[in-house]
C-alpha cells in the first residue's frame, strides 16, 4: 500500500507509516502541484495525504476514484467535493480539535494587535517615523467589558470566547445554527440573530467553515450593519469575506479595524492596500502553526491514512 503526500511532513508521521508497512512518496518541491501532476501521482498510489491549493473536485475525484482514502492535513475541507467523494466511496478524513487552541490564540492575537494598531506602529519605527510623544496620537481601543460576537461557535469559536471572557470579561454573543449549551453555561454566551450579532458586536470573530452559504457572506451590506467602531477578525477562510468590500468599509470608517489570518486569494500579494492601513493586522494563515499543534495534526492525518488503507472506519471522517 502506498500513500502520496503533497507536502514534506514530520518524521514522526513518516515513522508511523513505516511501522504500519505503508510506503510513501512525498512532494518536497516548494510549490503546489499542478492539477495534472496531482492526478498522475494520486493514480500511482492507493491513498492521498493532502495539504495544498489544489481542488479535489469532481474531475479529480473521478480521475482518482481508486483512492482508498483522502486524508486532509487540515480541519478545513472546503477544497474537497465531499458529496462526490461519498458517492464514489472515498472516505475523507480531517484533523479536528487539535488546532482549536492555537487558532483561537491567533484570533486573540489579531484582536489585541488590531485594537492597538500594533503592526502599523511597528512599521513606523522601521521607517524612522517614531517622532515626539503626542498624547492625542496613536490611540487604540480597549477591550475590557466589550461585546465579542462569534460567527460560528464550534470548538475554535469556543476557545476564542473563553480567552476573551477570561482576559477582558467580554460579553459573548454568538450566531450558530444550533445552540452551544457549554458556551451558554460556562461563558454566559447568548445566541442571537445574525442582524443582532452585527449590530451589537464590538469585535466580530469568524470561526465557521467555508461553504456555499458562507462564501462572500461578509460583504458591503453586512459591514454596513456593523458598529462603526467594530473590529472584524477572520481566522477561518478568506473567501468568507469580500476583500474589496472590507477595504472600502475600513477606508470609509464603516467599521474601525480588521485582523486577518486568511485572505482571498492566498498568498496575499505585497502592495495590497489593506497592508498599509493603520487599523489592520494581517498574518499569512498561521492559525495552527505551532510545533505542538502541527505534530498533532500530522498524527491525526496519518492515523486516517492507516485506517483507510486497512479498510477500517477513519478516526476523523468528514461526512457530507
Ligand atoms: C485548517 O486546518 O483548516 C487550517 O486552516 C490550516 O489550513
Amino acid at each position: 500500500m502506498k500513500v502520496f503526500i503533497t507536502r514534506a511532513i514530520f518524521e514522526s508521521g513518516l515513522q508511523k507509516l513505516r511501522e504500519a508497512g505503508i510506503e510513501y512518496t512525498q512532494w518536497t518541491e516548494k510549490r503546489d502541484l499542478t492539477q495534472q501532476e496531482l492526478i498522475e501521482h494520486a493514480k500511482a498510489h492507493d491513498a492521498l495525504l493532502f495539504l495544498g491549493a489544489n481542488k479535489l473536485d469532481k474531475d479529480f475525484l473521478n480521475a482518482c476514484s481508486h483512492l482508498k482514502v483522502i486524508s486532509l492535513h487540515s480541519v478545513g475541507y472546503d477544497k474537497v467535493d465531499i458529496g462526490e467523494a461519498a458517492r464514489l466511496n472515498i472516505p475523507v478524513g480531517n484533523t479536528p480539535g487539535v488546532l482549536s487552541k492555537a487558532t483561537a490564540d491567533t484570533a486573540f492575537l489579531l484582536m489585541l494587535a488590531t485594537s492597538r494598531k500594533a503592526f502599523y506602529m511597528h512599521k513606523t519605527i522601521e521607517k524612522g517615523e517614531w517622532g515626539f510623544s503626542d498624547p492625542t496620537a496613536n490611540l487604540g481601543k480597549e477591550l475590557y467589558g466589550k461585546t465579542l460576537g462569534v460567527f460560528g461557535l464550534g470548538k475554535i469559536g469556543f476557545e476564542m470566547a473563553r480567552l476573551c471572557k477570561s482576559a477582558y470579561g467580554m460579553d459573548i454573543i454568538y450566531y450558530n445554527r444550533s445552540n452551544n449549551p457549554e458556551a451558554e453555561q460556562d461563558l454566559n454566551a447568548r445566541k442571537v440573530s445574525f442582524d443582532e450579532l452585527l449590530a451589537n458586536s464590538d469585535v466580530l470573530t469568524v470561526h465557521t467553515a467555508l461553504t456555499d452559504e458562507t462564501r462572500g457572506m461578509f460583504n458591503k451590506e453586512v459591514f454596513s450593519k456593523m458598529k462603526p467602531d467594530a473590529i472584524f477578525i477572520n481566522t477561518a477562510r478568506g473567501a468568507i469575506h469580500n476583500e474589496e468590500d472590507l477595504a472600502e468599509a475600513l477606508e470609509k470608517g464603516i467599521i474601525w479595524g480588521a485582523g486577518l489570518d486568511v485572505t482571498n486569494p492566498e498568498p496575499m500579494k505585497a502592495g495590497n492596500p489593506l497592508l498599509d492601513m493603520p487599523n489592520v493586522c494581517i498574518l499569512p494563515h498561521i492559525g495552527s502553526a505551532t510545533l505542538e499543534t502541527r505534530l498533532e495534526m500530522t498524527r491525526l492525518a496519518v492515523e486516517n491514512v492507516i485506517a483507510g488503507l486497512k479498510g477500517e472506519a477513519l478516526p476523523n471522517r468528514v461526512l457530507p
